[in-house]
């Protein structure tokens, strides 16, 4: 499957098979490229939490009011944005300063750059959401890419999420996403808008 094709036969699933199961192995496979998405700094400030127990899916499905693909899907993923991951920016470079692509000045002038950055709570709220979308989206294209359909979701309540599953403050839900094989009975692909209609050149005034 090309990457154009993975992006048009993408449809967010509603039906699962909840016979099918994934490894170990597939999971973390399709956490790993998640984790290639591109974050600020490279900060990689998402998490996952990988939901395959019968009990844990009951408990995710109550919070996410019910919405029953939570529990048929063989994995949800609880995925997270850290709400202070640029605190851990040395940490998340270390493999680039290994690899020769930046020096230990860079990290510290880096770290001084993001310190300031997040230190407003939107700005630090904002790239918690970003980097657990892009991830996310990764996620989907990437189980695309693998036969398996998926199902981004923010019907649930994330206060009730966070003490369910014993996640710290720091992490911030941003997304619920049940990934497993297709059973039948989901939409097929919905139209969007055109082009046009979400496009201007150079200016928002066409907007
Ligand atoms: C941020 C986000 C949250 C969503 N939340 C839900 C949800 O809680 N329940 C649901 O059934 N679909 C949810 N959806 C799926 C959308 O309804 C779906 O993506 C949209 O209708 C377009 O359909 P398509 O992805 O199949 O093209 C969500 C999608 C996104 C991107």
């Amino acid at each position: 499957m090309t990457t154009l094709e993975a992006i048009r036969g993408r449809i967010s699933a509603n039906k699962f098979d909840p016979t099918q199961e994934l490894s170990l192995q597939e999971i973390r496979e399709l956490v790993d490229l998640a984790a290639q998405a591109p974050s600020s700094f490279n900060q990689q400030n998402w998490r996952f939490i990988a939901v395959t127990k019968k009990e844990d899916k009951e408990k995710l499905t109550a919070l996410a009011y019910g919405q029953q693909k939570v529990a048929d899907a063989a994995v949800t993923f609880i995925v997270l944005g850290d709400l202070r991951g640029h605190e851990r920016l040395a940490q998340a470079l270390e493999p680039s300063v290994k690899a020769g692509l930046i020096g230990a000045k860079d990290v510290e002038g880096w770290s001084g750059m993001a310190a300031k950055m997040y230190s407003d709570e939107r700005m630090a709220r904002d790239e918690a959401v970003r980097s657990g979308s892009l991830a996310a989206m990764t996620l989907m294209l990437a189980a695309q890419d693998k036969g398996l359909a998926s199902g981004p979701m923010i019907g649930f309540d994330p206060e009730g999420v966070r003490k369910a599953f014993g996640i710290a403050e720091r992490y911030l839900p941003v997304l619920l996403l049940p990934v497993g094989r297709a059973a039948p009975g989901n939409w097929p692909r919905k139209p969007r808008l055109q082009a046009d209609q979400v496009l201007a050149f150079g200016s928002g005034a066409g907007l």
